[in-house]
């Protein structure tokens, strides 16, 4: 009778403090900031090295240039390289030093090393205390899952100040032959990072829901297979360095597969991120979708019914630059005045895994 009694208590308890935590620590966007290589490839470029033309690559996926670094083995322009310059840039935009981050969540599949992951890289770079630093390997999703994580941490009290850094390296290991023009022309490089804070500011914006899902038995259906532990890796490699195939080190996608996955979950996750919070799609000021392909995020734009004032799209100048293309979007759509303090905006994603989710916040 007793024991029943203590549980009890200890379960009201923890709702107790549940809901004290979700009335006063809120999730807020205090710095944005996001860095690009300054070497520019357009359409015309690639199509002096590979089979391809402008046409085809604006029609297909509304991409006119994309960002590459100048040289394709350089081993210090980096993406954790990439993630610090767009973490200054976050880090100053909040009024912050390195040294108030007390945590950092870096999202990229084209890590510096196969381990460790970029995320300590960049607390080295910073010159952070020696605070923790995880990696989210979610590919495209990267960002979201990474948003996701940071919220829960603040909103529990773990962590005051987050650095949350989307960056990709693509052009290192992109197969620029006719072979891999499906894939090649579509992916470009660049970094973009958040610094989510704790605030109790009553008008200050908070993340208002989250959702992330993922379906597993599609991962063959746009993966990078080697090196690994089912496809082999450095002892492979020694042992029949020939057998290693093309399709194997380089990124492959089935295009059209992924693209009718993408049509149904971006609506799908973006209702319910709305529902969570009570929105419907009208009340949103600005919807930024993960920047696959243009002809995507027209089809859930007018699915959902949002007019052009609604929805935030850059890939026709950066392509596809998977984890970073939604921090970039979101921090160049603050540059130009498309997203105020206080609006309501939706990041939402589809990608590799395949995994999708979507972050419903005021700004
Ligand atoms: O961010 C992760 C999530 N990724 C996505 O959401 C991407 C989803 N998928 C897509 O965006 C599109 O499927 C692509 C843009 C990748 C491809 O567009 P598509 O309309 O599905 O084209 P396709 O793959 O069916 O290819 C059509 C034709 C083929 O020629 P044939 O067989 O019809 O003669 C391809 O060989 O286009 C050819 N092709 C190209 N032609 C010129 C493929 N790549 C190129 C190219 N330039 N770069």
């Amino acid at each position: 009778m007793c024991c029943e009694t203590d549980i009890s208590l200890i379960a009201d308890e923890s709702v107790i403090l549940q809901q004290i935590f979700e009335i006063m620590i809120k999730s807020h966007i205090k710095g944005i900031g996001h860095y690009v290589p300054d070497h520019i490839v357009t359409n015309d470029d690639l199509a002096k090295v590979m089979n391809t033309n402008d046409e085809w690559i604006t029609e297909r996926t509304g991409i006119k240039e994309r960002r590459h670094r100048e040289n394709r083995n350089d081993s210090e322009i980096t993406t954790a390289y990439l993630g610090m310059k767009a973490s200054e840039r976050a880090i100053a935009d909040a009024g912050l030093t390195a040294q108030d981050i007390d945590y950092i969540v870096f999202a990229t599949l084209s890590p510096d090393y196969f381990f460790p992951g970029c995320g300590v890289q960049l607390q080295h770079m910073l010159g952070c205390g020696t605070i923790g630093a995880l990696d989210v390997r979610n590919q495209c999703s990267g960002f979201v899952y990474a948003m996701s994580v940071a919220d829960a941490f603040i909103k529990t009290g773990l962590y005051k100040n987050i650095l949350v850094v989307g960056a990709e390296i693509h052009s290192f290991g992109l197969d620029m032959s006719d072979r891999g023009r499906g894939v090649s022309v579509i992916f470009g490089d660049g970094a973009g990072a958040v610094v989510l804070s704790a605030t109790e500011d009553e008008n200050a914006g908070d993340i208002l829901a989250v959702n992330m899902h993922s379906e597993g038995q599609y991962a063959e259906e746009l993966c990078t297979k080697f090196p690994g532990t089912k496809y082999g890796w450095s002892d492979r490699l020694l042992r029949e360095p020939d057998a290693v195939t093309a399709d194997e080190i380089y990124p492959y996608m089935n295009g059209n597969f992924v693209f009718k996955h993408a049509v149904t979950r971006f609506p799908e996750t973006i209702k319910e991120a709305l529902d969570k919070a009570g929105k419907t799609a009208e009340d949103l000021d600005l919807f930024i979708p993960h920047q696959a392909n243009l002809r995507i995020a027209q089809f859930v734009q007018k699915q959902l019914g949002l007019s052009d004032d609604q929805v935030f799209n850059n890939i026709q100048k950066y392509g596809n630059t998977t984890a970073a293309s939604i921090p970039i979007a979101l921090s160049e759509a603050i540059e130009q005045g498309r997203l105020k303090r206080g609006d309501l905006l939706c990041m939402s994603t589809f990608g590799s895994g395949f995994t999708w989710g979507s972050v419903l916040l005021e700004y």
